[in-house]
């Protein structure tokens, strides 16, 4: 049977209708890091997703890189969330919260005034939007031992919330340059501790939130995000195929809802020699359900799932301005364009107001 978009699939538990994965998307809609009914709207209006992914939600208030941002440390946040997940669901849909930590990837303005924290002092390259206006990003300070542990201990809370506010799984935001990725590769730890060095050392953050988050959820309700062909925010690695290889060997012990694997986008593959493709390089060593992502269309999406490159496909801009992808996809019909302006602005425009398909 030749499997396509529209061939339903099965994720840990779920029967979903679909193979088409909503990407996580950060919109910055969220007051003082609380989701707001706005919020609920644009996550329903995209309930025919097999799959929808949240935009990236933080851990603890160190973890905010961006102004207005939501968490899911506080019950206020669990709250705001809960009318998320419940709408979504009385759509039919399906819904997994994507936890993260920015490390690096923050500025003390967004921090009460706080250094930000990451594997190693070593500042990202870039410039960040803050409530000071745009700032280049600061030299981190190096965390303790003591604080990793810590951490860690802030995704499995964070993973509890996630189950107190309805969702339906949660998703490792391990990719992108933010704090996971940070760890991963030797361009951004330069630890000489057992966080540090060897792959099996860089690796080591990553897998006890993984072993964290499965204690709350069962591994099976856990996807992991990763982005070996990364470039953003001067992320590098010495040697990404072997690093990425032995991350998704460890994972294959767990018994993972998903990987979710980035390819580099242009500004990557402009940036420098990047692996490329990614998905196909790593198919044969990831056994678990794979999503591949990265500027997909309909026709070359059904090609990777017909050749067995990946299981599912997810989404991002596409999704954004097409709030009835799935609709569109089965019926041939024209895309709205994405209005990069409205991205990360505010309020309805550019965000709940992409019209659907009459
Ligand atoms: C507006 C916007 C916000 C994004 N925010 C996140 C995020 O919060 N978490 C994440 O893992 N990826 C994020 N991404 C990356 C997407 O999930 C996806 O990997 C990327 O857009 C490539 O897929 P596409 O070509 O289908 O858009 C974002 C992308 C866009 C366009």
């Amino acid at each position: 049977m030749n499997i396509d978009l529209f061939s339903p699939v099965n994720l840990s538990s779920y029967s979903l209708p679909n193979r088409i994965v909503m990407a996580p998307m950060t919109r910055l809609r969220a007051t003082d890091s609380i989701p707001q009914s706005l919020m609920a709207t644009y996550y329903t209006q995209r309930a025919s997703a097999g799959l929808i992914v949240t935009e990236c939600t933080m851990v603890s208030p160190m973890s905010n890189g961006y102004m207005n941002c939501p968490g899911i440390y506080s019950p206020e946040q669990i709250v705001g969330w809960q009318q998320v997940t419940d709408a979504v669901h009385k759509a039919g849909g399906k819904i997994f919260l994507q936890l993260w930590h920015c490390g690096r990837i923050s500025h003390s303005s967004l921090l009460n005034g706080k250094q930000p924290v990451a594997p190693s002092a070593k500042a990202p390259v870039g410039e960040l939007h803050t409530p000071v206006g745009k700032v280049t990003m600061e030299t981190p300070r190096a965390l303790e031992k003591s604080e990793i542990s810590e951490i860690v201990e802030q995704f499995r809370v964070g993973a509890e919330n996630a189950k107190a506010a309805n969702f339906d799984g949660i998703e490792l935001h391990g990719a992108f340059g933010y704090l996971i990725d940070q760890f991963l590769q030797d361009g951004s730890n330069q630890r000489t501790d057992e966080y540090g060095g060897s792959i099996e050392n860089r690796a080591r953050f990553l897998l006890e939130i993984v072993e964290a988050v499965s204690s709350v959820w069962g591994a099976e309700r856990v996807g992991v995000k990763l982005s070996p062909s990364n470039t953003f925010y001067g992320m590098v690695d010495s040697n990404p195929q072997a690093t990425f290889s032995y991350v998704l060997e460890a994972l294959n012990a767990i018994s993972l809802a998903y990987v979710h694997l980035m390819e580099p986008n242009e500004t990557d593959l402009k940036n420098r020699a990047v692996l490329n493709p990614v998905t196909p390089l790593f198919r044969p060593i990831y056994h678990g359900t794979l999503i591949t992502n990265g500027n997909y269309t309909k026709d070359s999406a059904n090609a990777a799932l017909a050749n067995g490159q990946a299981d599912i496909v997810s989404f991002g801009k596409s999704f954004l301005a097409n709030p009835d992808l799935p609709e569109r996809f089965k019926q041939n019909a024209p895309l709205n364009e994405p209005d990069f302006q409205t991205f990360y602005s505010s309020g309805e425009e550019g965000y709940i107001d992409y019209p659907f398909l009459t």
